[in-house]
């Protein structure tokens, strides 16, 4: 075929992952708790060596490494309550323990995501969530029940002592083994499976498509074909670190890629599909042929629609070269910023560039920042906040025309309402539209905003061929009382990368139904103070606030009718993951329930 793909070198065989049920029947247990304690405890020092020489079943160490296990006694069983998570040291690391049905579990105390302490999230019917970015994750195998974390937490066996009572665990203490995470392994590609998956589009759905498809054991060819220049990377970083260059944002290593036999073809473009012959018309010229295509090109920044667009330093914020550019040119007291857009990546690079700018104006075409996601109340609260820092806003306005020097260089920001704003430099944050355009002359059926729509295992209208990620129209369970085959596009990090699990797991037949499977969830951050919003309501008709939005500690719920269809929470963890925990169990939350307190609702998580 003539295409240029990576090739992965030939490896070690990889030991087999920590996926082992580590619960031990305790003797006593307790009566039912709500919540973790957040008590840290520490283990005595009364620990047993078990050196000995292992093929480690535990994972991730070399074939002749000496495995150090030690046996640390971390506390009574009766000390433990039902449904309570408690923190122990053992050694230089974190034990989180669970106790659930009478077992005990043990395991890495902190999200492999970014290291939120899990043990202020909440323990839930066999799931801890982590209360941070929403992660999920199996308290007996501790593999990941939903994303962002890319990597299962460690679990280690338990041990009660049937005299004595006493929970000890067991714990690999070779310090280069400690990771906090248990990354799954990869199978290789085999020369029998003439199989090939080809993914168009190397983002959190196109990476978390091939990952899963060889963690799940697909052994045919892997290969994802990018406009990018490099690895898969932490796209939602660059609104919020502007300097971090491309290769400090990977998700992972081009090793851990070889490993498992994933190849890449990058900065090529897809440029059309054709679904009888089984095959995609690369860029270069070059046709890739498929047995199965995962369509994971995501979005691309709307253009700014106005004359002037043309001149230079006027930027759109998509990829760690736009960040870095943009970083670059307003990191510099004499230059004047103006931001186009008041949703996330607009009042993200808002925050990160007003200490560092001369000015920095952001303009709105709505009346409040955000209104459309959180309602008017957070809107106002986070325009201030914003201001409190020195950004200045002029709402209820558009961008008329861009005007510039004789070099060419932007210098005017014309509004529609007449005032002229002096810019050094624009960014604009208008959203995104989906990158199909390249579908538009195939069989694969788009909606009428070039969405591709699919079904709950993402499946497109043509066979073999799946769409992920925010490209995809998908149906999902918020509304399913009333319009269960709704589709909807949601474009965040979490979601693509389920998607692309959910492809993968459909090409494998053994996906679940996506409704089934994920809630979603996001964040955005600002002057580092997080926001976390979980589920899903475009078109609420009511926010109930509880607690204080002078002092950015509250909870939301945005309501539809009767019933509470996301909730947006600021400093009062873990309350969104418990509403993710909720939508999970698929129970609905009315605004009846919530309207007097915000919190007495949360224990019918623990019923049955
Ligand atoms: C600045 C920024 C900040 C964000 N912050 C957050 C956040 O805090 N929380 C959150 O939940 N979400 C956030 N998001 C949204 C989140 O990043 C997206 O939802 C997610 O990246 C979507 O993943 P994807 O795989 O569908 O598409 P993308 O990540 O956009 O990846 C698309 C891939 O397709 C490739 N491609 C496109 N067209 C072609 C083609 N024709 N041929 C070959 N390759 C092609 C691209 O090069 C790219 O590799 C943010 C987005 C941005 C831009
Ligand atoms: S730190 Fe746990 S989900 Fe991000």
């Amino acid at each position: 075929m003539g295409i240029n793909c990576t090739k992965s070198p030939k490896v070690k065989p990889q030991h087999q992952n920590q996926q082992v049920e580590s619960g031990t029947s305790a003797p006593h247990s307790g009566s039912l708790s709500r919540r973790a304690s957040d008590s840290d405890r520490m283990a005595t020092d009364k620990e047993k060596d078990v050196k000995e020489n292992s093929k480690s079943t535990l994972g991730g160490g070399e074939d002749d490494e000496e495995i150090s296990l030690k046996e640390y006694r971390l506390c009574q069983s009766e000390d433990l309550q039902e449904n309570e998570m408690k923190v122990f040291e053992a050694g230089e690391k974190q034990v989180l323990v669970v106790k659930e049905n009478g077992k005990v579990y043990a395991m890495g105390a902190k999200c492999t995501h970014f290291g939120a302490p899990l043990n202020s999230g909440i323990f839930c019917k066999g799931k801890i969530y982590c209360p941070w970015h929403g992660a999920c994750f199996n308290s007996k195998t501790g593999d990941i029940e939903e994303f962002p974390a890319l990597d299962p937490i460690p679990v280690y066996p338990v041990n009660i002592d049937p005299t004595t009572n006493e929970v000890k665990v067991t714990l690999r203490n070779n310090s280069h083994l400690s990771s906090q995470n248990a990354t799954k392994t990869l199978c290789k590609a085999s020369e029998d499976n003439s199989e090939i998956v080809v993914i168009i589009g190397s983002g959190a759905a196109g990476h978390s498509c091939a990952e899963t498809l060889r963690q799940e054991g697909f052994s045919g060819r892997v290969i994802i074909v990018t406009k990018d220049e490099s690895l898969p990377y932490d796209r939602t970083k660059l609104s919020k670190a502007m300097n971090l260059e491309a290769n400090k944002l990977s998700l992972r290593s081009n090793e851990y890629y070889s490993k498992g036999d994933i190849e890449f073809v990058y900065k090529v473009g897809v440029q059309g599909v054709d679904v009888e012959a089984k095959s995609v018309l690369l860029s270069n010229g070059d046709i890739l042929k498929y047995s199965y295509l995962v369509i994971a090109t995501g979005g691309r920044p709307r253009p700014i629609p106005c004359p002037g667009t043309h001149l230079a330093n006027i930027f759109l914020l998509r990829t760690p070269k736009d960040a870095n550019q943009i970083h670059a040119f307003a990191n510099n007291k004499e230059v004047h910023v103006v931001i186009v857009g008041t949703s996330f990546i607009g009042m993200e690079v808002a925050a990160y560039l007003v200490d560092k700018a001369a000015s920095v104006t952001v303009v709105g075409r709505s009346s409040t920042p955000f209104v459309h996601v959180f309602g008017p109340l957070i809107g106002k609260r986070l325009q201030q906040l914003h201001e409190e820092k020195g950004v200045k806003f002029i709402m209820d306005t558009e961008v008329g025309e861009l005007l510039g020097n004789e070099d060419g260089n932007l210098t005017e920001v014309c509004l529609t309402s007449g005032r002229v704003l002096k810019a050094d430099i624009l960014v604009a944050g208008l959203g995104v539209l989906p990158s199909t355009d390249f579908l538009r002359d195939s069989e694969i059926i788009l909606d009428s905003r070039g969405f591709v729509p699919v079904d709950e295992r993402m499946r497109t209208n043509c066979s073999d061929v799946y769409a992920v990620g925010d490209i995809a129209s998908f149906p999902l369970r918020a509304k399913e009382e009333c319009d269960a085959r709704k589709l909807v596009n949601i474009g965040h990090w979490q979601m693509a990368l389920h998607h692309g699990r959910t492809a993968a797991l459909t090409i494998l037949g053994l996906s679940q139904p996506i409704n089934e499977t994920t809630v979603p969830f996001f964040w955005s951050s600002m002057f580092g103070k997080s926001v976390r919003y979980c589920g899903y309501a475009p078109d609420f008709d009511d926010v109930i606030v509880h607690g204080d939005i002078d002092n950015l500690k509250f909870a939301a719920f945005l309501c539809e009718k009767e019933t509470v269809l996301a909730v947006v929470t600021m400093n009062y963890d873990p309350l969104a993951i418990q509403f993710a925990a909720l939508l999970r169990q698929q129970k609905i939350l009315l605004k009846s329930d919530v309207i007097n307190d915000p919190q007495s609702w949360t224990t019918i998580l623990q019923e049955t």
